[in-house]
């Protein structure tokens, strides 16, 4: 049966892009190096109709489908299971522009565009599109789509789904859903569109798309501000509003510590603002000041103003605002990027504290949402919680404070084995900062999905009507369970 899948897919594709043997770890490990699989075949079809015959010969075999773009996912659904016995469809090949349609405000483009070329596409046709994360130059729209991707610019144009007019899917039963219209308004029946759009490969294959882009503002400027606390930022996020409007387009927060990792791996940036730490990172010595990262330690905000009249517009307002928030005493110190230059490396530390991270160790990451007006709280009573329960724990807190959503992610303390500390306090270290989201009616995750690292915490957190749901979609678009298995949701 094997055998006879895999000719299949060789006649379907070429035999050049049905991948077997050899390294393979490309597809099979995932980015945070937390889950290696074991595929039994990598397929990269070169078009719809390819994705639709692969599907229909993996089904007729009774073989899953994981679907993959950049495997830039975070939580372990974008690698196959151990088993051996997925095929991955690769989407890296459909990487066509196949339209942009200057007065609808739109492009039509192929699932495995990587979203840097297409944000290139979209400026050197005199637009914008604004979608923008740190995994930019490798992440794919498709993924972006199938993630519901938010990154640093949501809190003016929203997350991808906010950014999708329509969608080209093929079924788990390998038939073609041609719904890629560019319709903004379209009231006839259930919303296919919005059910694909973060459902994770687990419903079908997303193969293009239609985007929104926008006019292309006459100017970008960026603002660094030194914060005395959480409060502070959230105080100076509705300055932000009140002054900048539309405008503001970018508001992100990053703890010292966070900054501080970003100065350890990557010395070559100039992080501004970075208090000299009083202790090393780590456990706090007795009767000395709680290490950087902890408790009441002070956050630098990075935002941006996007402005359609000029330079000079945004810098005033811009300005305006920063006057504003030092007479109330939310910003200590800040700076205004003189160039583009001077913005680019400004975002360029903030897009680092992911990979820091990474070169400090393994970690335990949450893409957590509250209310904004809740977040200081949440923070100081969680702080405060891990801290009790896990002496000299360090953590990484830093997001996009603009839409709520904060990486309030958990590093093991500094003389600790990172492997073993994930494998014995990873639950414990989950359900305290779980537990509290759920005590502040937020969300476990606002933007990197459930893949299969949260499945069970999906589970404890969703209310049972709402599962049922789910369970219900799943099974009636996908019954047969060959849509990236045990992903999302325990069936
Ligand atoms: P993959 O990793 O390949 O896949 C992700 C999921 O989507 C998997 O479940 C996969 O099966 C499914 N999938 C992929 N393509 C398709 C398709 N065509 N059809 C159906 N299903 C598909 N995320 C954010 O939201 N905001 C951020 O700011 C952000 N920053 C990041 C920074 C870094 C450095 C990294 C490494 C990741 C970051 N991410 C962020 C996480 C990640 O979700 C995004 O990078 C991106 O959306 C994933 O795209 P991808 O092409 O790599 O998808
Ligand atoms: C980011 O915003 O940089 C990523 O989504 C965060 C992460 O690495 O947790
Ligand atoms: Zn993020």
């Amino acid at each position: 049966m094997t055998t006879e899948l895999l000719e299949a897919l060789r006649k379907i594709s070429g035999p050049t892009n049905v991948l077997c043997d050899g390294d393979l770890s490309a597809w099979e490990l995932d980015w945070r190096k937390r889950a290696r699989g074991k595929a039994l075949a990598v397929v990269r079809p070169a078009n719809t109709q390819e994705v639709a015959a692969v599907v229909k010969a993996c089904a007729a075999a009774g073989v899953s489908l994981v679907a993959q773009g950049g495997n830039t996912g975070l939580v372990g659904g974008s690698t196959p299971d151990a088993s051996g016995t997925q095929v991955v469809l690769s989407l890296q090949r459909m990487n066509a522009v196949r339209q942009l349609d200057a007065a609808n405000l739109s492009m039509t483009v192929e699932a495995g565009c990587i979203l840097q070329a297409l944000q290139q596409h979209a400026e050197n046709e005199g637009f914008l599109f604004p979608l923008s994360l740190g995994a930019e130059g490798s992440c794919t729209i498709g993924g972006n789509l199938a993630t519901n991707a938010g990154g640093t610019q949501v809190v003016r144009y929203g997350n991808t789904r906010e950014l999708c007019l329509g969608l080209e899917v093929v079924t788990a039963q390998g038939e073609i859903w041609q719904g890629l219209s560019g319709l903004r308004k379209d009231n006839t029946g259930y919303d296919l569109r919005d059910l694909f759009i973060g459902s994770e490969g687990t419903l079908g294959i997303i193969t293009a798309a239609t985007m929104k882009l926008y006019p292309m503002p006459a100017a970008q400027l960026t603002a660094w501000a030194a914060v005395p606390s959480m409060a502070h930022a959230v105080t100076l996020l509705g300055l932000a509003h009140q002054h900048l409007g539309a405008g503001l387009t970018g508001f992100e927060v990053m703890g010292q510590f966070a900054l501080s990792l970003v100065a350890k791996h990557f010395p070559q940036l100039r992080v501004p603002f970075l208090e000299a730490p009083a202790a090393p990172p780590g456990r706090p010595e007795q009767g000395t000041a709680p290490s950087v990262g902890s408790v009441g330690t002070p956050f630098c905000v990075l935002l941006e103003n996007s402005d359609h009249e000029s330079e000079a517009h945004a810098r005033e307002q811009l300005e305006r605002l920063l006057e504003a928030a030092f007479e109330q005493g939310c910003v200590s110190d800040a700076v205004v990027a003189e160039s583009l230059t001077q913005a680019h490396q400004l975002w360029h530390v903030r897009e680092s504290i992911t990979l820091a991270q990474a070169e400090e160790g393994l970690n335990i990451k949450h893409d957590i949402s509250i209310a904004v007006s809740r977040i200081p709280e949440f923070v100081q009573v969680t702080d405060a919680l891990l801290e009790q329960a896990i002496p000299g724990v360090r953590l990484v807190n830093f997001g996009h404070l603009g839409d709520g959503n904060l990486h309030y992610n958990v590093q093991a303390p500094a003389d600790g084995d990172a492997k073993a500390f994930l494998r014995e306090r990873e639950e414990e270290v989950n359900t305290i900062v779980y537990d509290s989201v759920a005590r502040f009616d937020g969300s476990i995750s606002a933007e990197h999905g459930v893949g299969s690292l949260k499945l069970d915490k999906l589970e404890h957190h969703k209310s049972p009507v709402a599962l049922g749901m789910m369970r219900a979609i799943k099974q009636a678009l996908d019954p047969h369970k060959l849509m990236n298995p045990g992903r999302v949701l325990r069936m």
